[in-house]
């Protein structure tokens, strides 16, 4: 595998049955960690919204903060391929304004390809996103900015009618040019018929093992963000345990007045210190 990884690597792994690894990240220290780990795709999720921003819905950040932390990713990946996750206003709206928005994320942020979430006129979105020469990934199952419609964050395609469609949306994405694509929340048996089905690679989240490879919102698996966590999240680590103990024990220590000790502190000579108080002979 070259320095940077490549689309053309990410779809490789799928005909090597090579699994893919996504994590998603908003910030530089966490970018840079999870750049040095064997993960193949960094995606600056709009989930930024949650589990960053304390807000309720991944609806409400728009391209102004999804730019900022894109830019501040980018300037930490030095080897994962990056993906920028169009945020509802970027697209969903207007998709005309579709193109223009991904060409944002790759001129001002760096990014390598754009994610898009499945919407009436996803097609015509993403189909001229690629025409434009930007790499797509299609995101299909639940699609949480508009789970409003779907009734909540349920369980997507748990019939065969609705298991039928997601078929083929994903199907449609790959036609479209779409390089791979996201199922999420569906039920194991049906995103390995679309894995079998698809000749890009899928790439699951709350849909089974047989997925061409698993993405999970960083701040879930290591236990930072604690407002709700879905079935489909193992936590793999409890951050949150870690940083509460290192916070109470630095208050704990200022207010005894053991921090900072004079291993954290400056000295200063002492005949500068006599001057300084015009003691000085
Ligand atoms: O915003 C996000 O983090 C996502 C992933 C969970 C796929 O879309």
């Amino acid at each position: 595998m070259s320095e940077h990884v490549t689309v053309r690597q990410i779809q490789e792994k799928k005909r090597k049955k090579e699994k893919i690894v996504v994590l998603t990240a908003y910030d530089y220290p966490l970018a840079s960690l999870i750049d040095r780990s064997a993960v193949d795709i960094i995606l600056v999720g709009d989930s930024l919204a949650n589990v960053a921003l304390g807000l309720d819905s991944t609806t409400q950040v728009g391209m102004t903060e999804m730019l900022h932390h894109a830019k501040a990713v980018r300037r930490a990946v030095k080897r994962a391929l990056l993906v920028g996750d169009m945020p509802f206003e970027s697209y969903q709206e207007d998709p005309s304004l579709a193109v223009a928005n991904a060409r944002r994320f790759v001129e001002e942020a760096g990014c390598d390809a754009v994610k898009l979430e499945w919407f009436d006129r996803c097609l015509e979105a993403a189909g001229n996103i690629v025409a434009a020469g930007i790499p797509v990934m299609g995101h299909v199952g639940l699609t949480p900015q508009t789970a409003g419609q779907m009734g909540g964050f349920k369980v997507q395609g748990k019939d065969a009618g609705s298991a039928r469609k997601i078929l083929e949306n994903a199907l449609a994405l790959e036609k479209k040019g779409c390089f791979s694509v996201v199922l999420e929340c569906i039920p194991a048996p049906l995103a390995a018929m679309i894995t079998g089905r698809l000749s890009i690679p899928t790439i699951g989240i709350g849909a089974g093992k047989d997925c061409d490879g698993q993405v999970l919102v960083t701040h879930d698996l290591l236990g930072l963000f604690e407002r709700f966590t879905p079935k489909f999240v193992k936590q793999y680590v409890r951050l949150n345990d870690s940083i509460e103990k290192g916070i109470a024990r630095f208050c704990a220590d200022v207010r005894r007045g053991k921090f900072p000790d004079n291993a954290h502190s400056y000295p200063m000579n002492p005949q500068e210190l006599k001057t300084l108080k015009g003691k000085a002979t």
